[in-house]
């Protein structure tokens, strides 16, 4: 595969951004190669800029459930620009976006749309600290919420997939109140509670964990968490910037039945625009400014043209139909790579949600990131080269979620099954 355009911008790249890339697992590092630069994407298809196509299961790491370029969202966003491109005022496409989400996600009471899903969770973390008065923050490992000072601590994606301690930069007094949990721990989570409950103000959690691969919660786990964080008057936050319209199309909430007091969303809510969202119970969202005290703002948030393309994509997903196919084309991907697996004698793991599957390179299930951890990476690394060369562009790290669109079609499924078919080939022969 010719890649001498890629390596040329690369090399410029590297002068201008640390390690050439404006995010870091971007960057291949966790597999080695450098990075494709891209060119366009269409449909199912990612195409660089040397003119290799590749069958997309990153998808702009998720958002893009309806794939590249689709003719509603970009017709959407083309019809909206004309009109201008940002306000900084209201306009009626923020309502209609908001309530769509509503529509999919009851449990919102009340939003407030912002740029990123950083922004989301640092600010629905805020929010329980103004709303309950204490400080204390619970996460779990491997769970990654964005990058803010607080939420680096023991993260999964790029923090884990570069091995990382957490990051330098990070004042203790930021990290300090942030509590650490196993994924899946209830014991852990109940001796926690008993302790420090009265000082917790909320505890995050990704329902289904995706950024140390595909790990969905144990029975009871969420359950708990509901529990416990009643029991003390703590707030229980879902970060479904992953998980929302992925796993389900009311988000894992919907899918488990449980409902959080907060939710934090983005990727899938901005049709592949910059978007982020908090929101759930009235009572406590109204402690946002302008009608409460607590302060959080955005020169560009619900920006027209990614509500424009929010709008566009949810609309598309009211027909049922199209996300049942997105995640039995997964289900039937997912028991693919495992026959072809077992063909090759090579150990793997496939954990799929939804639309979300991982495979990991390990031969027993995945309920945290001690047992993510065992998986083999460098096994991993040569099937992403490996499926790079055959035209199939996955996660460049173990530690990620792959996504499927309501564009990935039996060719795009035959032809990716063809190539792991061979990637297992090569790797079974060492
Ligand atoms: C669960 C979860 N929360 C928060 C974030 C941060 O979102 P963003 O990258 O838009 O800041 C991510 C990003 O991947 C995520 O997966």
């Amino acid at each position: 595969m010719d890649t001498s355009k890629s390596q040329q911008l690369f090399s410029a790249a590297q002068q201008l951004f640390p390690g050439g890339v404006n995010s870091p697992v971007r960057a291949f590092r966790a597999v080695g190669g450098q990075p494709l630069f891209i060119d366009r994407g269409q449909g199912a298809y990612l195409y660089d800029v040397d003119g290799n196509g590749f069958v997309d299961f990153v998808l702009s790491w998720g958002p893009l459930i309806l794939g590249h370029s689709h003719p509603a969202v970009v017709a959407a966003i083309t019809e909206t620009a004309l009109r201008g491109t940002s306000f900084g005022a209201p306009s009626e496409l923020e309502i209609k976006l908001g309530r769509l989400i509503q529509a999919f996600m009851p449990n919102l009471e009340m939003l407030r749309f912002v740029n990123s899903g950083t922004e989301a969770t640092m600010t629905a973390l805020r929010l329980a600290r103004a709303y309950t008065g204490r400080s204390k923050i619970v996460k779990f490992e491997g769970c990654y919420h964005g990058h803010a000072d607080m939420l680096l601590v023991k993260a999964g994606s790029g923090v884990a997939t570069l091995g990382l301690p957490d990051s330098p930069g990070v004042p203790a007094a930021s990290a300090g109140d942030t509590l650490v949990v196993s994924f899946n721990d209830i014991p852990a989570l109940e001796m926690l509670f008993n302790q420090k409950g009265h000082e917790i103000a909320a505890v995050i959690v990704e329902p289904v964990a995706g950024n140390m691969g595909v790990v969905p919660p144990e029975p009871g786990f969420l359950e708990s968490l509901r529990r416990l964080t009643t029991e003390c008057g703590a707030l229980l936050i879902f970060d479904e910037v992953m998980t929302g319209f992925r796993v389900h199309l009311g988000g894992a909430q919907a899918l488990y039945g449980i409902q959080p007091d907060l939710t934090t969303l983005g990727k899938v809510i901005g049709g592949g625009l910059p978007v982020g969202a908090y929101g759930g119970r009235k009572d406590i969202m109204q402690m946002v400014a302008p009608s409460g005290p607590m302060y959080q703002a955005g020169t560009l948030s619900g920006n027209p043209l990614t509500m424009a393309a929010g709008i566009a994509t949810l609309e598309e997903l009211r027909n049922p139909e199209i996300w049942n196919n997105i995640a039995h084309t997964t289900t039937r991907l997912g028991n693919e790579v495992c026959a072809a697996a077992k063909d090759a004698g090579i150990k793997v793991v496939v954990q799929q949600v939804g639309t979300m599957f991982t495979t990991f390179f390990t031969d027993l299930p995945v309920k945290d990131w001690s047992s993510a951890k065992l998986a083999d990476t460098s096994k991993y690394a040569e099937f992403f080269r490996l499926m790079l060369e055959e035209g199939v562009y996955l996660a460049p790290s173990q530690f990620e979620a792959g996504f499927l669109s309501s564009v990935h079609g039996n060719i795009e499924i035959e032809k990716s099954i063809n190539a792991i078919k061979i990637a297992f080939h090569h790797l079974a022969k060492g």
